[in-house]
């Protein structure tokens, strides 16, 4: 255990089971937090539950679409009750969900799909934990916005790009809503750090396109998951004590706001 910041927290963490989110499940369980997971896919959740419990990490989980209010308003309920409440949300659940990029080949329905999940998901979850923060007399919440919500990134398309930046809007208004309650809500905009399944998305991607994407990192390399793990937890953790309605750019330099 590298510290034992969140000792005594619970994080709630949507799209838990995979990708960074699962990540952030393993850091923030070994530096002492409680881990509860919302996911769409079971046997992931099972898997990752498992697997914390086995390492002393107290963790629980629910399988629940984001885009489905109720259910996610039900669950929430049940994990804070099982687990003492939700001290801190990080609202991961996410992506371009493998829709297509290119605006021809986008149907409405992949375009629902995309704003449903991402802005609509994440606006579901944050007014499900509020009440609980509310309780606890204070929590954060990191939402996930994107570089391609930052920038014109050539990496994911127009619905992603509407969709991170919205997210960025939910994120500046919450903040001024929730503030007096002691509840701080930031965004993370990684740029692209290669889970299982971006590794793919970025091999599809023409040479032309991955060198773009390549040479225009200052940093000159791609992440490790470590790297967006690690600011995500410091927004998170009390060390961001004064830090809300910010981004957080993580992206080796790719994209610098003026
Ligand atoms: N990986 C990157 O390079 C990158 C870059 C910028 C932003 N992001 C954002 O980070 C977040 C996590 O991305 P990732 O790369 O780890 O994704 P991922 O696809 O590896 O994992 C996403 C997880 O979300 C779950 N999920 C999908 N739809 C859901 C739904 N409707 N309800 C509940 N759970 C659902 C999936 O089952 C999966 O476990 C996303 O919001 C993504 O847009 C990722």
């Amino acid at each position: 255990m590298t510290n034992n910041r969140f000792a005594g927290k619970v994080l709630l963490i949507t799209g838990g089971a995979g990708g960074l989110g699962a990540a952030i499940a393993h850091a923030a369980g070994h530096q002492g937090g409680s881990i509860a997971i919302l996911d769409t896919n079971s046997d992931a959740i099972a898997e990752l539950v498992t697997n914390l419990r086995s390492l002393g990490i107290t963790a629980d989980g629910r399988a629940v679409d984001v885009r489905d209010g109720k259910a996610v308003t039900k669950a929430v309920g049940e994990l804070a009750d099982s687990l003492s409440g939700i001290d801190i949300l990080i609202a991961a659940a996410g992506g371009s969900l493998g829709t297509p990029r290119d605006m021809d080949d986008i149907s409405d329905d992949d375009l629902d799909l995309v704003i449903d999940v991402n802005v609509k998901g994440t606006y579901y979850c944050a007014r499900a934990v509020i009440p609980f923060m509310k309780k606890k007399g204070g929590g954060s919440i990191v939402t996930f916005s994107s570089i391609g919500g930052r920038s014109a990134s050539p990496v994911t398309g127009v619905p992603y790009a509407t969709a991170k930046a919205a997210i960025l809007g939910l994120t500046r208004r919450l903040a001024k809503e929730v503030g007096l309650d002691n509840i701080r809500i930031n965004a993370i905009a990684p740029g692209l750090f290669l889970t299982d399944r971006l590794t793919g998305m970025f091999e599809k991607l023409s040479a032309a396109e991955r060198e773009e994407v390549l040479s225009g990192i200052p940093l000159g390399r791609m992440p490790e998951l470590r790297e967006c793990v690690d600011p995500v937890l410091f927004l998170a953790s009390n060390e961001s004590s004064y830090i809300t309605g910010a981004v957080l750019d993580v992206n080796g330099g790719r994209f610098m706001p003026s």
